[in-house]
């Protein structure tokens, strides 16, 4: 969620654009087909997009799993960066967000590569893990409901090889996670979810201060998931 990278000036920030951005024309075109959506802040921003398919590149990932479509940009921006046979499970509930996404992804020719679930992300997720797919995808993005983020994190934590990647967006929520005065429901969800990962040892790592905050959870290989 967010328009931009939280914390910097407009004029740096256009300065990280213009000498970063490699934004696809595709991509372009979502964006500004979703900058109009009345929900159109949900989408992640540009630079973030560009990371997440950094680092899908760098984990060399063939099969990733996404929670949270809206109109795609975050699964379009993956699904461009993974290899011919690459897979992306996507899970949305919105019939009506996702008919956005799919245009796109026809249109960028990735239809083959993504396969959406319409339902409750929780149950996509546990009958992936009863299906027998644990420790079978390499990376994970969790951009959905956050009353439900410890339930996405725990079973992408199964999901996710022993060297796989989730990738957690919103985690710095606007920055009201450091404002002692803001006792929203939400974002007491979001403090405590940040405590808990910083305390996991199953996982490394990083509050990555990118967009509205992406917190990047490495499986330890050692972990038993
Ligand atoms: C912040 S948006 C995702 C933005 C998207 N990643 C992008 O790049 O544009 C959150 C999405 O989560 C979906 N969602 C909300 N609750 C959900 C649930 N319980 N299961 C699955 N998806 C859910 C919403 O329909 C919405 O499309």
């Amino acid at each position: 969620m967010g328009k931009q990278t939280i914390g910097l000036e407009q004029n740096l920030y256009d300065y990280l654009l213009s000498v970063s951005l490699r934004e696809p024309e595709i991509l372009t075109q979502l964006r500004q087909e979703t900058a109009q959506h009345p929900s159109g802040r949900m989408q992640i921003s540009p630079e973030q997009g560009q990371f997440m398919a950094l680092l899908v590149q760098l984990l060399g990932a063939k099969k990733t799993l996404e929670v949270g479509v809206f109109t795609g940009y975050s699964s379009l921006v993956v699904a461009l960066a993974l290899p011919p046979e690459g897979k992306i499970v996507a899970c949305d509930i919105s019939e009506e967000f996702t008919a956005i996404a799919r245009r796109y992804w026809q249109q960028a020719g990735v239809t083959d590569k993504i396969d959406l679930h319409i339902a409750p992300a929780i149950e996509t997720l546990d009958q992936l893990l009863a299906a027998g797919e644990a420790e079978t995808f390499d990376f994970a993005f969790i951009d959905a409901d956050k009353s439900g983020y410890d339930n996405y994190y725990e079973r992408s934590l199964k999901l996710v090889r022993p060297g796989g990647l989730i990738a957690i967006d919103n985690v710095l929520w606007s920055g009201r996670v450091a404002d002692p005065e803001d006792q929203n429901s939400q974002t007491k969800k979001i403090r405590a979810f940040n405590q808990k990962l910083h305390q996991d040892q199953r996982i490394s790592l990083s509050l990555v201060p990118i967009a509205d905050g992406l917190t990047l959870a490495w499986k330890r290989p050692q972990s038993a998931g």
